[in-house]
């Protein structure tokens, strides 16, 4: 078996091993009490404790001290209160023993689970789920006015149908400002003062109006520039990956930029696009995006329409992978299914195996690499590994011609084109319908031409 390096999450885990030890801390901030759940008909991407880790990190990110925590193995979930009733009246006495402020819940809970357990914890604790306290931290870390109007939009259509009274949860720790989303329009679980709060239904389905109206205005705008950047033909490289994973160093170190960089989960929100040179005189333009993290609905992933746009029409995407994570299998296949699920599973992957620095024997990232086809190993922190990462960059989006037939419409005139000024054609034939090429292609242009590849 891989031995890999003692990570963070490890330590976390360990500190936490006992499912109900509160952990001491200072009550400067808002103290958060997990639940997390495992059910047995379900086989779960993470072992429980790994993802109530995760959840620990998300809550130290949101600026919340966890407290404790308190776990269940089920069939099902309770269709009142999610956990059993003898769950809950434990959990009752261990958030008061606690202090907590906030239990959060590792799975989605519904809205009617959610105002059952909050009566039954006698409304004096709030009760939110690991949806909530994500797009808490997309609050705080969305930069643009695009990215702080999705965050905004998200958080209203997450509340809507939630909305039977005043939340005031993170917000209260928050003091009515705390993330900058919150400050743009003044919903959200960070940031909104207590009398946003009381708002009803209908004046937030107006405010969700306005949101996407303006977000239609910002979105237009992009597109723009997005299609001037197209004309000039630059491949776009877009790094990809499982939320710490290092993208926004990578990305540092390849375009000598300065991108933030931080040891928190979803640090960047919004994509950020540099020009990166290649041997050989060429470029590529690489956009970092948000990172990705099992059990993120996809709904909220959907959301961030820029960054979709980046990564289904990137010609390569760099998978950047935490090879020194005990957990990286599972990290890859929740990646590979968000990549899915957003439409993006036909762009070529590179994947990138970094911090290999934190591994005790440089031996294991071979014997890893061999189970990751098409990698390359590096540490990003250090910079190793980097020459052979752009060279297999370049020999993706420039050195391989790859043989193709397509039948394009006539409506597609821009591919046509394109094939005749940049790839090597070999046979025309004109049909009813369209130009049928049979020709040799760019490896990076691949992506935009299979829809129409003769089967
Ligand atoms: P999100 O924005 O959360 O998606 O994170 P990211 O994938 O952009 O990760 P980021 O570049 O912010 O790095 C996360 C942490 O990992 C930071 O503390 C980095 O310093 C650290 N890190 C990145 N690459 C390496 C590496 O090669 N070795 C080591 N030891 N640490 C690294």
């Amino acid at each position: 078996m891989i031995q890999v390096a003692c990570s963070r999450l490890m330590e976390k885990i360990l500190k936490m091993s006992d499912n109900r030890t509160p952990i001491p801390t200072a009550r400067a901030r808002e103290c958060a009490f997990l639940v997390g759940v495992e059910f047995l008909s379900e086989k779960s991407l993470l072992p429980l404790e790994d993802s109530l880790a995760e959840l620990a990190m998300l809550a130290e990110t949101a600026g919340l001290d966890v407290v404790g925590q308190l776990t269940q193995r089920l069939k099902a979930p309770n269709p009142k209160t999610f956990i059993g009733s003898g769950k809950v009246e434990e959990l009752l006495v261990l958030a008061e023993e606690t202090q907590a402020d906030i239990i959060i819940f590792d799975d989605e809970l519904s809205p009617r689970h959610q105002r059952e357990l909050e009566r039954i914890l006698g409304n004096t604790m709030r009760v939110i789920d690991r949806t909530a306290l994500i797009l808490d931290i997309f609050a705080l870390h969305a930069h643009t006015r695009e990215g702080a109007l999705q965050v905004e939009l998200a958080q209203y259509e997450y509340r809507l149908p939630r909305l039977t009274r005043a939340w005031t949860h993170l917000a209260r720790q928050a003091g009515g400002g705390g993330g900058r989303a919150g400050g743009v329009g003044g919903v959200g679980l960070r940031g909104p003062g207590e009398t946003q709060l009381e708002v009803d239904r209908r004046a937030i389905r107006r405010r969700i109006e306005r949101l996407r109206a303006d977000l239609e205005k910002v979105r237009s705008h992009r597109q723009r520039y997005r299609s001037k950047r197209q004309k000039a033909r630059l491949p776009v490289v877009a790094l990809v990956g499982y939320t710490n994973a290092g993208k926004s160093t990578l990305l540092n170190l390849l375009a000598n930029a300065d991108v933030y960089v931080a040891d928190q989960l979803f640090a960047t929100l919004d994509p950020t696009t540099r020009r990166v040179e290649l041997p050989g005189g060429h470029w590529a333009l690489c956009t970092d995006t948000v990172g990705f993290i099992q059990k993120l609905p996809t709904h909220l992933v959907a959301a961030f329409q820029a960054t979709l746009e980046e990564i289904a029409d990137a010609d390569l995407l760099l998978h950047v992978i935490d090879i020194s994570h005990p957990n990286v299998m599972a990290y890859t296949e929740a990646v590979f299914k968000t990549l899915e699920e957003i439409g993006a599973g036909h762009v070529p992957v590179l994947s990138v195996l970094n911090k290999i620095d934190l591994l005790d024997d440089p031996l294991q990232a071979q014997q890893i690499a061999a189970q990751f086809p098409n990698s390359v190993a590096i540490s990003a922190l250090h910079g190793i590994g980097i020459q052979a990462l752009i060279d297999a960059m370049e020999a993706h989006l420039y050195e391989r011609y790859l043989l193709v037939e397509v039948h394009l419409p006539y409506s597609e005139g821009g591919l046509i084109a394109m094939f005749h000024e940049l790839g090597q054609v070999e046979q025309v034939t004109h049909d009813r319908q369209g130009v049928l090429i049979r020709g040799r292609l760019p490896g990076r242009l691949m992506a935009r031409y299979t829809p129409y590849v003769k089967g």
